[in-house]
């Protein structure tokens, strides 16, 4: 029998109420579709940081290294606010993806039918959205160096971070967005700051002649990352794919998640090149959302975008497309149902909790 294994890490806040909706589907895909899952759990953030003084130990690192995926709840909480920065709970995340290598990560923007009016959004504005965001995310200005603050000895300081990108990273991340574009509307809309920044020259330049060298057949657009953030909000779709660097995708992709109607509802996936000798990648599934701590423990969290990363998991680390799609579906369906959590509440909808969301959608998962 094929096993497949997973390494969870619920982290903090919502994390692990979230990340139990989806263990359920897991205990549920072993016992009804012999889908072979072998889990093991660590630790990642301040719960980390509590039981061994940082943000993840060597020992659930190689864990991550080894599993053939990682699934990622949520990091952080005020109650971490004060740990020194190196073990602050998010450089868990950030060694996760550096020493995995993670450089792609993919955040799809779908606008659920039943969610339309969820959205801040006038509804024709985002009714029918589907765009995926291509976060570069081992580079730029979360990593740079120098990275730091100093005393200029005259009762000033100084804080220093560093953007920067090499042709073989905006070319890796360009050639990912292309190749995702192929399989849906074959357009990508690079973003950058071209205008006052020389990584961004850089960027513009490079996406440039990898497009010209090898997806030509691919529709490519340019958009300052402000002007970019603007025509988001204004007329999402415009977009299809979109590729742009670690710092942008971090604040673009929190405004496409609204567009959805919550940000509980977006989940992604961090890839990794493929092994030259197996194929495979290293990979890592998140929520876009973080830890929540203000409705943490409250069992009111939105299972969803948990969910629907683990489908994310399912179609880039196992090819299980048939049931990514039924998953997708199910959560579909639960929200024509009328369920729905508080941060996506509509008139007449039904309120439940994060657990009754998560049994719903592993039952029309089990029906579907
Ligand atoms: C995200 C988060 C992280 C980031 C934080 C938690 C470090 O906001 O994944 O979007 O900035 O990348
Ligand atoms: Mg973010």
């Amino acid at each position: 029998m094929t096993t497949r294994s997973l390494f969870l890490l619920p982290g903090d806040g919502i994390g692990p109420e979230t990340m139990a909706e989806v263990a359920k589907l897991i205990d549920h895909m072993n016992a009804k579709e012999g889908a072979g899952f072998v889990t093991d759990q660590g630790l990642v953030g301040g719960s980390a940081y509590d039981a061994h003084g940082e943000a993840i130990s060597d020992a659930d690192m190689d864990k991550a290294m080894a599993a053939d995926a990682v699934l990622f709840g949520a990091v952080g909480g005020p109650k971490w606010d004060d740990v020194p920065y190196e073990q602050r709970p998010e450089a868990g995340l950030l060694r996760l993806r550096k020493d995995m290598a993670l450089f792609a990560n993919l955040r799809p923007a779908i606008c659920y039918p039943a969610l339309a009016d969820a959205s801040s959004l006038k509804r024709d504005v985002i009714e029918g959205l589907d765009i995926l965001i291509v976060r570069e995310l081992t580079g730029g200005v979360y990593f740079g160096e120098p990275k730091e603050i100093t005393d200029l000895g005259n009762g000033q300081k100084r804080g220093v971070d560093t953007q920067v990108y090499d042709t073989f990273e905006i070319e890796r991340i360009a050639g990912v967005a292309f190749e995702l574009a192929r399989t849906r509307s074959n357009k990508v809309c690079s973003m950058e700051k071209r205008n006052v920044m020389k990584s961004g020259v850089l960027w513009n330049e490079v996406v440039t002649a990898t497009h010209a060298a090898h997806y030509a057949d691919v529709e490519l657009t340019h958009m300052l990352a402000d002007a970019g953030g603007m025509q988001l909000v204004r007329w999402p779709k415009q977009f299809d794919v979109i590729v742009t660097d670690n710092l942008f995708g971090d604040m673009l992709s929190d405004v496409a998640a609204m567009l959805t109607g919550s940000l509980g509802m977006l989940p992604s996936a961090s890839l990794g090149a493929p092994d030259p000798a197996t194929g495979k990648r290293k990979a890592l599934y998140e929520p876009v959302h973080g830890s929540a701590p203000d409705i943490a423990g409250k069992g009111i969290a939105n299972p969803i975008a948990m969910i629907a990363s683990f489908a994310m998991c399912l179609r880039y680390s196992f090819a299980m497309i048939d049931e990514a799609v039924r998953i997708e579906a199910a959560v579909a369906k639960v929200l024509d149902d009328g369920l729905r959590t508080g941060d996506i509440m509509g008139d007449g909808a039904r309120p439940v909790s994060t657990a009754e969301m998560g049994d719903a959608i592993v039952a029309a998962y089990a029906a579907g």
